[in-house]
């Protein structure tokens, strides 16, 4: 029974790097929840199965063949799928774009719902995604919801490409982000909405350093 920290919130709005930011602060495991849906998107791809062929995606979703590796002298983690590592491609638009399409998915969803669980472990958990406070972890300890306006989380995703020297256009990644919004709110299971006992928070103006300071504050209450 060790304590988790969910945070939720649409694509862009920091998650990710709070999540690991916190996870290192204090310790605890990482969950990127996103990374299983983006995996299962990704082993379709690989085995040729349609994105709407819901009975086979679920048969990928329930025996991923996946492991999350931290190579020494390195901070970011490595994504092995089936043997291969596959890191770099789940990061593309492109895989998270058909992340969303799977995620709509009921019976995918339940399918990856015990191997979130399964991350909680000693001390505690960082858990990142779109439904960890309202379906994964209810009873977590904090729930965050992170928001943030469109345009700031284009911009900010259009920076993180352009860093990892990737080509990007500002004005694509708002189209595709705010069709990601449309997918992932009004989508019948788990759609993306703050727990009712979630603590929301708009970094649309807020430096990352920001947002993390207001988060281990409520954290170590
Ligand atoms: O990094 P970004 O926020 O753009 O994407 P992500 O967190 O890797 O998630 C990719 C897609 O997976 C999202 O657009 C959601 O549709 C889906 N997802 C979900 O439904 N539930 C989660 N817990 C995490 C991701």
């Amino acid at each position: 029974n060790f304590p988790v920290i969910t945070v939720d919130g649409p694509s862009g709005s920091g998650k990710g790097t709070i999540c690991s930011l916190l996870a290192r602060e204090l310790g605890w495991n990482l969950l990127d929840s996103g990374a299983l849906y983006r995996l299962v998107a990704l082993a379709a791809r690989h085995h040729g199965v349609a994105l709407d062929d819901e009975s086979a995606l679920v048969v990928l979703a329930a025996h991923l063949d996946v492991q999350f590796e931290m190579p020494a002298n390195q901070n970011e983690v490595s994504i092995i799928l089936e043997g291969e590592e596959v890191t770099n491609s789940l990061r593309t638009e492109e895989c998270g774009s058909d992340a969303s399409v799977v995620a709509a998915l009921g019976p995918v969803r339940d399918a990856l719902l015990e191997r979130q669980r399964a991350f909680v472990s000693a001390p505690g958990l960082i858990a990142d995604g779109r439904d960890m406070g309202t379906v994964v972890f209810p009873q977590a300890q904090l729930k965050v919801y992170l928001t943030a306006s469109a345009e700031e989380r284009a911009n900010r995703r259009y920076n993180q490409l352009i860093n990892k020297g990737l080509g990007a256009s500002l004005q694509a990644i708002l189209v595709d982000i705010q069709a990601r919004d449309a997918r992932d709110m009004n989508r019948e299971v788990a759609p993306l909405k703050p727990a009712t006992d979630a603590i929301s928070l708009d970094t649309t103006k807020l430096s990352i350093e920001a947002v993390l300071a207001a988060v281990l504050d409520q954290a170590r209450h």
